[in-house]
């Protein structure tokens, strides 16, 4: 499967868009920003010299707030430096089916915002926007060009499911714990081999004392992942498909092929890599969690119109359609249209009801680093 040609979120502003449904997405990059800010501002302070044009990127952007909410508050951050940049030079990077017009439509809304935020000393036509269309498993910019590199809920992806899963992980659709071990093994070996690279080239682009901050969803135990409580959000939607193989509804042969490109690493298995490749200092790897209760705290009331009983949210609503705007364009790829929607019917359904009497929550890991 070549993810780079299949993969994006849901398209639009519509019920089922990635733009209405990533709250979750949104927290984690609110949760990582201190390390984002510390990063940032300690690169600014060790500048010789005032630089010209400071460049950024941030990669796996998708479309939707996230994205701009992120680069705003980098050039807010930026702005309050004395060794602040005249201009800003902006890459967002996504792949080639991602909704990049929707993203240039709200550039004019960003830059109001900068303007009427920052005040008189920002001249909002020395802030260029760019996108980028390709994977990050890959050179994206030119040698030594970036200064600043973000990405956030993107790089658990994998270029690609790893070889053999569809012969030896039958009956799953991602690392289970009826999973055989030589499963864990070749995704692990996939991670190993795309974080690297993904390393090399970030490491070529970024100039030398340039920083890069990237969050993704990864473990707390070493190899190999307790296959128990690994992904909870697939093996449900797992469950469904072995149980609609019962049912008649979709073949055998269908859920033995379908494999999900991703990988939860912890994080030593980071560590590792970085170290290995040498291009970067790690400054830092955070781990936090979010619990997928989190809806519920308040923060986002204003922004759940729907579905609250009696003044409480219920998150398990928000959560499912969270989910679905994820991976409904790479199920529709390999299942009908009909059979992802009956899929995700079910999939609310078991959502709410693990969610009634289970806590469940997603490890985060927050990486910064230094290019050497
Ligand atoms: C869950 S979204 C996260 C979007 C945004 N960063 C946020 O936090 O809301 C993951 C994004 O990563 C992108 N992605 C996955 N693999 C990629 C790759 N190899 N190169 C570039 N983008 C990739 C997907 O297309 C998707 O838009």
């Amino acid at each position: 499967m070549e993810v780079c040609k299949i993969l994006h979120m849901n398209y639009g502003d519509g019920d089922k868009g990635y733009a209405k449904n990533s709250l979750l997405q949104q927290k984690v990059i609110s949760m990582a920003w201190p390390i984002i800010k510390e990063t940032v501002e300690d690169f600014c302070n060790t500048l010789n010299i005032p630089i010209t044009t400071l460049s950024m990127a941030d990669l796996g952007c998708s479309s939707g707030s996230n994205t701009l909410m992120i680069i705003s508050n980098l050039i807010k951050l930026i702005q309050l430096h004395n060794n602040k940049p005249t201009q800003y030079q902006i890459f967002f990077n996504d792949l080639p089916s991602n909704d990049f017009n929707a993203i240039f439509r709200s550039l004019p809304n960003l830059l109001e915002d900068l303007k009427s935020q920052i005040g008189d000393n920002f001249i909002g036509n020395n802030c260029f926007f760019n996108g980028v269309s390709g994977s990050f498993y890959g050179r994206l910019f030119p040698n030594k060009s970036l200064h600043f590199v973000h990405s956030s809920y993107s790089l658990h992806w994998l270029s690609q499911v790893p070889q053999g899963m569809e012969i030896i992980n039958k009956g799953n659709i991602f690392i289970d714990s009826t999973s055989p071990k030589n499963v864990i093994k070749g995704y692990y070996k996939q991670f190993q081999k795309d974080f690297s690279l993904f390393l090399k080239c970030r490491g070529e682009e970024i100039v030398t004392g340039g920083r890069m901050v990237f969050t993704i969803l990864g473990r707390t135990d070493e190899y190999p992942p307790n296959t128990d409580y690994y992904c909870y959000d697939i093996k449900f939607m797992n469950l469904i498909l072995n149980n609609m193989v019962t049912e008649g509804l979709i073949k055998e042969e269908k859920v033995d092929q379908f494999n999900i490109p991703k990988f939860r690493p912890s994080p030593e298995e980071v560590k590792v890599e970085i170290l290995k490749e040498g291009s970067f200092m790690i400054n830092c790897v955070q781990v936090s969690r979010i619990d997928w209760n989190f809806y519920n705290n308040g923060e986002f009331d204003g922004l759940l119109s729907n579905n609250n009983v009696c003044g409480e949210v219920d998150s398990s609503y928000y959560f499912a359609k969270c989910i679905r705007s994820v991976y409904e364009p790479l199920l529709i790829f390999y299942f009908e249209e009909a059979i992802v929607d009956e899929l995700f019917q079910r999939y609310s359904k078991i959502i709410k009801d693990e969610m009634s009497n289970n806590k469940y929550e997603y490890i985060n890991l927050t990486v910064s680093l230094t290019k050497i």
